[in-house]
């Protein structure tokens, strides 16, 4: 064969494996099948092996296994980039201000001022500005690391390049909502499912030239890193927003007192159809930029915002059939299998009817007509039967007397806070014993806010399930890539794909390997608390039926429910040879508690009434600055934070043991 003519169908070969690469792993769209793609990678390194010269630097055998995208660069937020808790009618909404201005210990109760502001149903993005230049945007992706996706927001007309304006900070994150407008949105509706994927799809092409043929809009509300801010209230900062050269929404508003919050909700909601563009509800915000700090968070949303969610669309649709599935937890939910029905631009087919007494209540059957409703993210549920017209065949549902999938006796559990029986049917068996059971559990074990294995979905533990690769969450890590690459579907490609997600997912934390384990009742917040008070991995695994759990009951927020759960779950033994082989495969690390704070090392108790101050928010200012809290007086104690009304037993106690006494002016004192 002639060298030049080699040359040019090898550099053919290249283009064509490269075209393919960035099919299959930048744009997640392969066009050939894995199989002709390995025949193809194949091909180019016989032909290297052929003709010694021919070699490119964008050969598959100098790229070993998967190379992660690089469409966009990741880029860490210098200030997470947090979400907001959800309100969904008046009682939920006064309870997020009980909860503030309890924390506060606010005096009256009445004056709490908000900044209102509608919630646009787009895309996040945080804008870094320095001297007035735009030189950062990033997507929000985890809320810790985003997409760096500067050129594609530069594109929009609405974010300013350059601010001369003299008071724009030196160095501040601005951030807002990227979004389409509903009639421009009409042009595209070929193209994407609704307005938010438009946006989503558009700020993620690799071609800015892509983005900037679809009209983006950018509104901003708010600021991540912020150098030396002197603003008082986030209605100022909007105000200097505008000032600045941003666009803010003209329907952002300053409003004290739930009563009134309630009205505007109502006129809003009556007016949202008019406005151009998707609003999913509104954003209350604490308007005291102070207080907000005061307030700070819990898990990744502030306790001094909410988002007040409109009301959800209704449909009528026919239940076809009943069916309970069953989850990691145990507890058989009934689902109505449901006639197709489009609400809101989503088509459900499925809707929960809760447990077996609301099927009662409801009195719903099977072939009855439903009212179904969908809220926001939530599940859709069916609210009621229309009884005019129920045929003379719809069908009374039994609900099942056994687990449907290992045959074990089926419990209600009963409440010790409530004092009651659960509504909630669960199947009795152990963690693991039950398979279904322990597929939810694997399933929750790899989900986004647990270990999050990219390409690991649902479907693939079904079918690893199913071909016995896997039965606890450790045999995950022992997968034989060998078999996988042989399956149906599979090829070599996606099974170094998933190679890779798994290796990645190695490295984790305490409280997150603690939450991915699914343990009752220890959700993301609380598994953080745990992480922090037993420290390491080592103390966890020695955790057995011997262990005190009542030691939980001194971490502020874990109570006699989590300490049951823990119990149950720590004696049985498959739990605890589950963290003991995962310790070995996981690279796990501590969560780091500030070390350095004021408090090192010290130890406090807080008795009687505070001032100006709620205990919780006491305790977080302690911790804060590296302090620890007791649960009791003992010689281990260093101060005794006395406030009104003292209880007199552990006075005296602190003073037999000859512990330090400070008042609250005291402890402020030490603070300064
Ligand atoms: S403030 C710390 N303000 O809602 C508070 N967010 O669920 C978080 N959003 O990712 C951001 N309008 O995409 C804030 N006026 C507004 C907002 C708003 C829409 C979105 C934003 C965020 C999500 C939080």
């Amino acid at each position: 064969m002639n060298v030049k003519y080699s040359q040019k169908k090898y550099n053919l070969k290249i283009k064509e494996y490269l075209k393919h690469n960035e099919l299959y792993y930048d744009k997640n769209s392969p066009i050939i099948s894995d199989e002709q793609f390995d025949k193809l990678k194949a091909e180019i390194l016989r032909f290297e092996s052929n003709n010694l010269n021919l070699k490119s630097k964008d050969s598959p055998s100098n790229t070993i296994g998967f190379k992660p995208s690089k469409n966009f660069q990741k880029s860490r937020h210098r200030e997470r980039m947090l979400s907001l808790s959800n309100v969904f009618n008046a009682e939920d909404l006064r309870n997020f201000e009980k909860k503030i201005v309890n924390y506060l210990d606010l005096k009256n109760k009445n004056n709490l001022e908000y900044s209102v502001e509608p919630k646009i149903d787009g895309i996040s993005a945080s804008l870094t500005y320095k001297k007035g230049v735009l030189i950062a945007g990033v997507s929000r992706g985890d809320g810790q690391d985003g997409e760096l996706i500067t050129e594609n927001l530069k594109t929009i007309k609405d974010i300013p390049k350059k601010i001369e304006n003299k008071n724009f900070p030196d160095d501040i994150d601005i951030r807002g909502e990227v979004f389409i407008k509903n009639s421009d949105f009409e042009k595209l509706k070929n193209k994407f499912a609704n307005a938010r994927n438009a946006a989503s799809g558009s700020l993620r092409q690799k071609d800015p030239a892509q983005t900037q043929k679809i009209p983006l809009n950018f509104i901003g509300y708010t600021y991540g890193f912020f150098e030396s801010n002197k603003l008082k209230k986030q209605s100022d900062f909007i105000k200097n927003l505008k000032n600045w050269g941003f666009k803010t929404n003209q329907f952002n508003k300053v409003i004290t007192g739930i009563d009134n919050l309630l009205k505007y909700h109502k006129e809003f909601e009556a007016k949202r159809d008019k406005i151009d563009y998707d609003i999913d509800g509104l954003v209350y915000k604490v308007n005291d930029f102070n207080l907000q700090k005061r307030l700070g968070f819990v898990t990744n949303a502030p306790r001094w915002a909410t988002a007040h969610k409109f009301s959800a669309e209704k449909s009528f649709t026919q239940i076809l059939n009943i069916e309970v599935q069953l989850g990691r937890t145990g507890a058989l939910t009934p689902v109505a299998k449901v006639k197709p029905v489009s609400i809101a631009g989503v088509v459900v087919s499925n809707a929960t009817l809760h447990n077996e007494d609301e099927i009662l209540r409801k009195d719903i059957r099977i072939g009855d007509v439903v009212e179904i409703e969908r809220a926001g993210d939530v599940i859709p549920h069916v609210i009621s039967v229309d009884l005019s017209k129920r045929s003379k065949d719809a069908k009374k549902y039994i609900f099942p007397k056994k687990c449907p999938s290992c045959g074990s006796s089926i419990i209600k559990e009963f409440n010790y806070s409530t004092k009651k029986y659960d509504a909630v049917k669960r199947c009795s068996s152990q963690d693991y014993e039950c398979d279904k059971i322990s597929i939810e559990k694997i399933k929750h074990f790899i989900s986004k806010d647990a270990l999050n294995i990219d390409g690991f979905g649902k479907k693939v533990v079904e079918k690893f399930w199913d071909l016995k690769f896997i039965r606890t969450p450790n045999d995950i890590f022992s997968l034989d890539y060998n078999k996988i690459e042989k399956l149906d579907g599979w090829g070599r490609l996606s099974s170094n794909k998933l190679k890779y997600s798994i290796d990645n997912s190695r490295n984790v934390t305490l409280d997150k390997l603690i939450f991915s384990l699914g343990i009752r009742h220890i959700g993301q917040e609380n598994a953080k608390l745990i992480a922090e008070h037993i420290e390491n991995i080592s103390n966890l695994e020695k955790i057995d039926k011997n262990f005190n759990f009542n030691s939980f009951l001194n971490i502020d927020g874990i109570g006699d429910t989590q300490v049951n759960s823990l119990k149950s779950f720590f004696l049985n033994k498959n739990n605890i040879q589950i963290i003991r082989k995962l310790s070995k495969i996981l690279k796990i690390k501590q969560n780091i508690k500030p070390k350095n704070g004021k408090f090192k090392n010290k130890t406090f108790l807080i008795t009687g009434k505070l001032e100006g101050l709620s205990r919780a928010e006491l305790k977080n200012i302690i911790e804060k600055n590296s302090g620890k809290i007791l649960s009791s007086v003992t010689n281990k104690l260093d101060y005794l934070i006395v406030g009104l009304k003292p209880t007199p037993k552990k006075v005296n106690k602190a003073n037999d043991l000859n512990i330090k006494l400070i008042s609250q002016k005291q402890f402020n004192d030490m603070l300064e």
